[in-house]
């Protein structure tokens, strides 16, 4: 079965004195949604069947476009975590008659009883909607190095620890985090992305590789294998160069070690200005394109289309954040050559656009007994594009560093 969308009519009654959709009538709008999207699948009742009910913990909008009377709105569901008690549903509204994107919401939920205590989330919900609850707990909320990360936690094993790349996040690694068992597998999302806060200012690779050393902390991990896509591989870099003694291993996946170019810089200083004007929808539309293998659209639009909703769902502040981080990165070529003795995978897509195979056999020469494995049918999303031969990779570097 699959989730369905909701139309919903604005009417006059929930606008403004300037015509325009209220912001209360559109939580109203986007709660009605989520019920008439039950309604049609387990039942309205499906909470209350279990004597339970979602109770609302943390909700955040991002309205792009103004609403008016008579507007009908397309509001699709996807749900992005499903923990033992709580689960987050993401929400998107476009309008149907020329698809723009309206807003996207997302929603925290944790399933209370009468007394208000934590209660599993009714199995219904997460079949319907085609989920799985993490094996081990919730996914958690952390407050390190004074900002508060969401951070996946799975198994027990030698750790790893996943690093997503930009404007993406943590469900990047959802295949491998499923898979990989025997290890503890650690995949937050990074400051100003997916469910994590956005703070205003202090982004750097700096910063981010500060966060990741104290998130280890905070879980008591001494060491890890370090996983880095694109920008995930740019803060790895950071992360071997101010704590190379926690990390037992690297995978390189679709990145580079070069700074930016001057062009590069002054493209991520269009892309700041374009993320204030138009938001993350305008960066969505932007990337998408050259972020999958050629023919992606027709042969996985799923796995585009939830690409797009990831990216439309990235925070203002934390896109403009990472594109002056990255515009900001220093040259990491010269630390390559000092990874000597650490045990290195790159990994590459052999239709990436962003970081063509060229540029990873460029970085696995520079680093003293790296190894390349060049993933066929991928683009610069190996995880979401090609997730079996991946993870395939992933496990066999993981278990010969055992
Ligand atoms: C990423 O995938 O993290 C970015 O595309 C990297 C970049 O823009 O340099």
């Amino acid at each position: 079965m699959t989730i369905p969308d909701i139309d919903l009519t604005v009417y006059p009654d929930e606008c403004d004195a300037f015509g325009h959709l209220n912001q209360a009538s559109f939580l109203s709008l986007f709660e009605r949604a989520r019920w008439e999207m039950l309604a049609r699948g387990p039942g309205m009742d499906v909470f209350t069947r279990e004597a339970t009910w979602p109770a609302v913990r943390k909700t955040t909008v991002d309205y792009h476009a103004a609403a008016f009377p008579g507007d009908v709105l397309r509001f699709s569901h996807a749900l992005v975590h499903h923990g033992r008690t709580s689960f987050t549903m993401r929400q998107t509204a476009r309008r149907t008659k020329d698809d723009a994107l309206i807003a996207t919401a997302e929603f925290v939920f944790v399933c209370i009883d009468r007394e208000g205590k934590p209660v599993p989330v009714p199995a219904e919900v997460g079949r319907f909607m085609n989920a799985r609850p993490s094996s081990r707990g919730d996914t958690l909320r952390l407050t390190v190095n004074g900002v508060n990360l969401a951070v996946e936690v799975r198994g027990d094993g030698p750790a790893v620890l996943f690093v997503h790349g930009y404007p993406l996040d943590r469900t990047l690694w959802q295949h491998p985090l499923g898979a990989l068992t025997g290890f503890r597998r650690i995949a937050p999302d990074l400051r100003g992305l997916g469910l994590s806060d956005a703070p205003d200012l202090g982004y750097s690779m700096a910063t981010y590789a500060d966060d990741l050393a104290a998130l280890l902390d905070t879980l008591h991990v001494d060491t890890v294998v370090m996983c880095g896509l694109s920008m995930g591989g740019y803060i790895a870099l950071e992360f071997a160069r101010r704590y190379r003694s926690r990390l037992r291993g690297l995978v390189l996946m679709d990145t580079r070690a070069e700074a930016d170019t001057p062009e590069a810089r002054k493209a991520r200083e269009g892309a700041m200005l374009m993320a204030r004007e138009r938001g993350a929808a305008a960066i969505a539309q932007q990337m998408l394109p050259r972020l999958f293998a050629p023919g992606a659209p027709q042969t996985m639009p799923q796995a585009v289309e939830r690409v797009r909703l990831m990216m439309e769902a990235a925070p203002v502040k934390g896109i403009v954040g990472a594109l002056a981080a990255m515009r900001d990165r220093v040259d990491s070529v010269p630390t390559l050559a000092t990874l000597e003795g650490l045990p290195t995978l790159v990994v590459v897509g052999d239709q990436d656009q962003v970081t063509p195979p060229a540029v990873a056999r460029g970085l696995a020469n520079a680093i003293p007994g790296a190894v390349l494995n060049v993933i066929p049918g991928a683009g610069h999303l190996p995880p979401i594009e090609q997730p079996l031969a991946t993870t395939r990779v992933l496990t066999e570097f993981l278990q010969s560093l055992r």
